[in-house]
């Protein structure tokens, strides 16, 4: 079997051009929706991230700032600048950039955002949301995968599901989401036993193990649908996933590419999530 691609550009593209339009259609004297990145320090591909996430917003009508901190900066004045961004009602999203340095409690930082201004239903409450099955703002990768799946029109109902990698940013909700959509979900860990078990009976494969290529067509099961949350730099220059895509092709039936996967799809759901945190608290 050849695989099909599942185009997250060109699908990234048609939700950003629906959230364009949407925000064009508000009356001129409606506030536009505003969001905010925070970035703390000067990682570069930190900053790549979140100049792509800029760029993207001003596409499609949402204001954006951008506040750099430098990496020294304290966990006290990043929780100051926080409570302020959650007075402001001019901003309707903020986003801390992950990783925060060694020096800073991510937790408290994320704990701090209001959760109605949490655009990457980090906040506890939104997490707990998601787990009880009342999602409000749900992580934007997660979500994105969503979308792709749903496109290809593949039945997740019944589905086995196999999540490799349980981080709070991808592979817990994305196990949330899965569930909820009536699978039978797997989430492998680092410490899981035999992974490559776990994947060969997964209809649909979630690689979010921050692995390049760790994910190989021997490990999947014939036909098989499989997301790649992965993103690395080779040396040579080339970006990677987890998925050693050439040998998946081989077997799966649908596969994300990377570059243009997943990647394009959690900016389009940072702005879904942007202008439905603005459409919930603006008149
Ligand atoms: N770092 C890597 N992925 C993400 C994400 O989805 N949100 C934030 N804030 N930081 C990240």
């Amino acid at each position: 079997m050849t695989a099909s691609l599942i185009h997250g550009l060109s699908l990234a593209a048609e939700i950003r051009e629906q959230i364009r339009s949407v925000i064009a259609s508000w009356p001129a004297a409606r506030q536009r929706p505003g969001l905010v990145v925070v970035q703390v320090g000067e990682d570069p591909a930190s900053a790549v991230y979140v100049g792509n996430k800029i760029k993207a917003c001003e596409a499609v009508g949402i204001r954006s700032q951008h506040r750099v901190f430098t990496a020294d900066c304290s966990t006290q004045s990043l929780l100051a600048a926080i409570h302020e961004l959650n007075r402001d009602p001019e901003v309707h999203g903020i986003l801390v950039q992950l990783p925060l340095p060694a020096s800073i409690d991510p937790r408290s930082i994320l704990q701090a955002i209001d959760p109605r201004k949490d655009v990457d239903g980090f906040h506890p409450l939104n997490a707990g949301a998601l787990f009880a099955g009342t999602p409000r703002l749900v992580p934007c990768t997660p979500a994105g995968v969503m979308r792709l799946l749903a496109n290809t029109g593949v039945a997740i109902r019944g589905a086995e599901a196999v999540v490799v990698g349980a981080s709070n940013i991808v592979g817990k909700p994305m196990a949330m989401l899965l569930l909820a959509a009536g699978a039978t979900v797997t989430l492998c860990n680092s410490k899981t036993r035999d992974l490559a078990a776990h994947c060969h009976r997964a209809d649909i494969l979630i690689a979010a193990l921050g692995k390049p290529q760790y994910i190989h067509g021997s490990m999947i099961k014939p036909g098989a649908v499989v997301i790649d949350v992965g993103i690395h730099r080779a040396v040579s220059g080339q970006l990677l996933g987890d998925v050693h895509f050439e040998s998946v092709c081989e077997i799966a039936s649908w596969v994300t590419p990377v570059p243009g996967g997943v990647g394009p799809m959690t900016i389009a759901m940072l702005l879904a999530n942007t202008l439905k945190a603005a459409e919930d608290t603006l008149p």
